[in-house]
């Protein structure tokens, strides 16, 4: 042995009954403490694994051993006589011969090795006791792994990792932004990115082709679980590119990351599907393919139907669509009740249902489906005897959200087995979407994105489709991208119909412009969340879970304490001033204190 008195000759997750006889020193945090009279057992712990130790009393400090103490011990590794099956290091346990405690833990506010998991809260104050927990332990090590593999894949691809700033100005994504305020230049404030977006075009025009970047970006918008008001991007982009030159980089470099990482074999092509034959097939532009119960439209049978409500919703040039639940007869009223109920916060003003079985049609249609009418609609939604269909007639946003949505809840409810990685791109997005907060077009992707014309002297708000695309997961959006604008001219237009005069546009977007104008090659790009990638891929439903050191749902660091207040010379020295009422809620805070 070599090395510091103290320095470990195995980790506490690789000796098995190879090792029995030899001496070993261990180092590691004590998980348990078990006391079987004069002898104590302890479960080692590292990153590694758990080894099993066996003090004897004598041991000065052994009877000092608490959890989380970290120690060093020496000793003899022997056969188990009561083997553990569950872990790698479970056929044999160490005689211990040397004990120190090379740091002594006071009684932890979490127990590390309790099997139940504790409060959120709990949890991020103490991250750093969080942290060392197994579940933890492996979701960090994997997004570690799909990290460098990631990478990999890009350098193998011939891409260049070249950096952007963090201090820098405001790139819309659509979120609000992080400002830091300038000491050098009174008044004046830095923005953290949204995304590199910008700079990585610019990057383009300055002939680097092929780039990306492990990007961090800073949104200050609502939180949920798949939202960090800082998180984690694998930003990309490409130059004299198409959408599918861009599909095909992603899907290699995907393929080999999930057989690598996981063991799984993806397709080498992934389904693409427009944005509106996934919103009228799933009612979502995030659609879980991993099952079927696709959204079907009714409209022609509607129209012609005795319902009124049906007939009327027609009328009015509204539409009627369905799901099939298969087997779905057997669901009871009071539940087809409660899925009404499910439906009414997403618009839908009700929800008709119309049971097929042996004994016939039943529910609120049933009296229209009486013969003919019931053949035709049974033939129309390929119903069989036993499943029940369910209805929204409202207008098309409406009943493609509610029955978007209650389709996930049907699969849920239903236990419709989900199994598989479904990637899935997207594309064509509408080139706008309306904001009815702000009363206004906004860029459904971002400014930059390219139109699917270039032409666009008859743009219309409403119509024009984008050369915008998303990666989805199993109903996760996992990444964004587009084929962007390289035309200086219809930059200019496209800001135009943002309602984005000429002067705006010089003060934000003036360095885009121009460097737009000095040989632009068309590119494009995409940036995967990475976060959410982890996540999924670890089984994972919140992305806080992949990150060492999130933010809470308050974008606060429970651990480090961010944001916090700072001194009047500091506000000074940045030539910032604090509101009043910012001033009323510090004093009530000093004062709770
Ligand atoms: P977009 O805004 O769609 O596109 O972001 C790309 C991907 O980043 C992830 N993401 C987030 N993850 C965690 N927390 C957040 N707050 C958050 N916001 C976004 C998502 C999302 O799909 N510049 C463009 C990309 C491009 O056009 O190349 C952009 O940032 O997984
Ligand atoms: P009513 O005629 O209002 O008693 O409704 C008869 C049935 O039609 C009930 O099951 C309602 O839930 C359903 N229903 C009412 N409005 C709609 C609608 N817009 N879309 C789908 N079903 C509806």
């Amino acid at each position: 042995m070599s090395g510091p008195e103290w320095r470990r000759t195995h980790t506490c997750g690789e000796l098995d009954l190879g090792a029995v006889g030899q001496f070993v020193r261990l180092n590691g945090w004590v998980h348990v403490r078990r006391d079987l009279g004069g002898i104590y057992f302890v479960d080692l712990r590292d990153r590694y694994g758990l080894t099993q130790l066996v003090l004897e009393e004598s041991l000065t400090d052994a009877v000092r051993l608490s959890a989380e103490d970290v120690v060093m011990v020496e000793g003899t590794v022997r056969e188990r006589t009561a083997k553990n099956p569950e872990l790698p290091t479970g056929e044999i346990e160490i005689e211990v011969t040397k004990l120190e405690i090379l740091s002594k833990a006071e009684t932890p506010p979490m127990e590390v090795a309790a099997v139940d998991v504790p409060s959120v809260e709990t949890r991020l104050r103490y991250r750093f006791l969080d942290l060392r927990r197994a579940p933890m332990q492996r979701s960090i090590a994997h997004r570690a792994k799909l990290i460098s593999a990631i990478r990999r894949g890009f350098d193998g691809e011939g891409f260049l990792d070249i950096e952007t700033p963090i201090l820098t100005k405001a790139t819309p994504e659509g979120a609000r932004d992080y400002l830091v305020p300038s000491r050098v230049h009174p008044g004046s404030f830095y923005a953290l990115p949204q995304s590199p977006q910008i700079f990585k075009q610019i990057l383009m025009c300055s002939g680097f082709d092929k780039y990306y970047q492990v990007a961090r970006c800073f949104r200050d918008e609502d939180l949920r679980a798949d939202r960090q008001p800082d998180f984690t991007q694998l930003d990309m982009e490409m130059s004299f590119v198409e959408e599918e030159d861009v599909f095909a980089v992603w899907e290699r470099v995907l393929v080999q990351v999930f057989h690598d990482v996981m063991g799984v074999e993806l397709p080498a092509q992934f389904p693409r599907l427009t944005w509106l034959e996934a919103m009228e097939r799933f009612g979502t532009d995030k659609p879980d393919t991993r099952f079927g119960m696709e959204i079907q439209n009714v409209d022609a049978w509607a129209g012609d139907s005795d319902f009124q409500v049906f007939r009327g919703t027609i009328e009015r040039g509204d539409t009627v669509r369905a799901l099939v639940v298969a087997g779905g007869a057997d669901l009871s009223r009071k539940v087809v009740d409660g899925l009404a109920e499910f439906v009414r916060p997403f618009g839908a003003k009700g929800l008709a249902w119309w049971k097929w079985t042996a004994e016939g049609g039943a529910g609120p249609l049933a009296r229209f489906t009486e013969g003919a009418a019931g053949d035709a609609l049974r033939a129309a939604l390929g119903m069989r005897e036993g499943d029940l269909a369910l209805f929204v007639a409202d207008t098309v946003p409406v009943a493609r959200r509610a029955l978007g949505e209650l389709r996930l809840h049907l699969a849920k409810l239903r236990e419709v087995p989900r199994t598989g990685w479904n990637f899935l791109w997207i594309t064509a997005f509408p080139m706008f979407e309306y904001d009815e907060e702000s009363g206004r077009y906004v860029s459904s992707h971002h400014p930059f994105t390219a139109p699917a014309s270039w032409d666009l002297a008859e743009a219309d708000h409403a119509t024009l489709a984008s050369r915008a695309y998303d990666l989805v997961l199993n109903g996760w959006e996992m990444g964004s991208g587009s084929i962007r604008i390289h035309r200086t001219d219809v930059q200019r237009r496209v800001f135009d119909l943002l309602g984005i005069g000429p002067e705006e546009q010089e003060a934000k977007f003036g360095f885009l412009l121009e460097a737009l104008r000095y040989g632009a090659p068309p590119h494009g790009g995409f940036a995967l969340g990475l976060d959410r990638i982890a996540a999924l891929t670890a089984g994972l439903d919140n992305i806080r879970d992949v990150i060492a050191f999130p933010k809470t749902a308050t974008a606060a660091d429970l651990m480090c304490g961010a944001p916090a207040p700072v001194t009047s010379q500091q506000l000074r020295d940045v030539h910032v001033q604090l509101a009043p009422d910012a001033l009323e809620r510090l004093r009530g805070a000093d004062e709770s204190a």
